[in-house]
């Protein structure tokens, strides 16, 4: 039997099993589903990039960020932090779909949706070991050669795939930065997870954000989170607003927005190091 038509009913019955979301899986089909899913794991991945430089930024007053951080020490926020592990390996993965088609021209949706699933669960599942484990001692340069290594390596490929198409190139730079981020922000995410101190102790940050390879390393993910970031925000407003005048102040809000993002991300690692 054909996978694709094995597997249909299965990615159906799971959509129609979420409130909402059912009547579009039926009406307008599960792809449709997903591309607004990515969008709006876009949005909330966003918001939280903005919430994240604004707490490191305590990091200027490293009382206060130490008492702010003890504030979030409690098991509402640790499972909030876990679950917003979900939109990230969503949209990480589902956009490492979308790129191998955009490469390859091959689509297989249900073979996506199994590779997302697993690859998706397996990495919860490690993320909430580790959370649950605390206290695992790893050396931070290390570990940020092998993410670097790797994120290097896989946008590599990508630049061999798509540089030379005919697409824009500041398309093309929003699809390097998905491939370096693939696996550098999982990746970070692991790596603060592993021991609570690495990123709620101001001192222990403050000293691994001193080091020249992170600084560099960290250099590399804030210019292409906020780069990636601000052009997907780019294409949602050019794909759903219509009147200019909205359009162009939209644009402007989103210019604004992006310096902002900017400055926080590199006083971070430059100036309070
Ligand atoms: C972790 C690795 C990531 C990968 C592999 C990735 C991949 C992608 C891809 C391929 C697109 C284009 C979707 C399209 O044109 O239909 C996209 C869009 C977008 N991404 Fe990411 N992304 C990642 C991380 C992030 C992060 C951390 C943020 C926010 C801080 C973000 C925000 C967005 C936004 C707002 C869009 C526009 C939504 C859309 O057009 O569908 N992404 N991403």
């Amino acid at each position: 039997m054909n996978t694709q038509q094995s597997a249909k009913p299965i990615r159906l019955q799971i959509l129609e099993t979420l409130p909402i979301v059912s009547s579009y899986a039926r009406t307008r089909g599960p792809s449709f589903v997903m591309a607004w899913a990515h969008r709006i794991s876009g949005l909330i991945l966003a918001g939280y990039l903005l919430f994240h430089l604004l707490t490191l930024s305590l990091l200027a007053d490293p009382k206060l960020f130490e008492a702010k951080m003890s504030t979030l020490d409690i098991p509402f926020f640790v499972f909030l932090e876990f679950f917003l592990a979900i939109p990230l390996i969503f949209h990480a993965l589902n956009g490492a779909g979308l790129m191998l088609y955009e490469s390859f021209g091959k689509r297989d949706n249900a073979h996506m949706l199994h590779w997302l699933g697993s690859l998706g669960l397996i990495y919860l599942l490690l993320l909430g070991l580790l959370m649950g484990l605390g206290g695992q001692a790893v050396s931070a340069l290390l570990f940020g050669m092998v993410v670097l290594a790797g994120g290097l390596i896989v946008s590599g490929y990508a630049f061999q795939k798509i540089w030379w198409t005919q697409n824009a190139a500041l398309w093309k730079v929003q699809r390097l930065t998905a491939a370096f981020l693939l696996v550098v922000l999982p990746g970070h995410m692991l790596f603060m997870h592993l021991n609570p101190t690495l990123g709620h102790q101001a001192e222990t940050i403050l000293a691994r954000i001193q080091l020249p390879f992170l600084q560099f390393l960290y250099l590399l993910t804030v210019l292409g989170v906020i780069y990636h970031a601000s052009y997907g925000l780019y294409s949602i407003i050019q794909d759903y607003v219509g009147k200019q005048l909205l359009r162009l102040g939209l644009i402007a809000v989103l210019l604004l927005f992006t310096v902002y993002l900017l400055f926080l991300g590199l006083r971070l690692t430059f100036f309070l190091a």
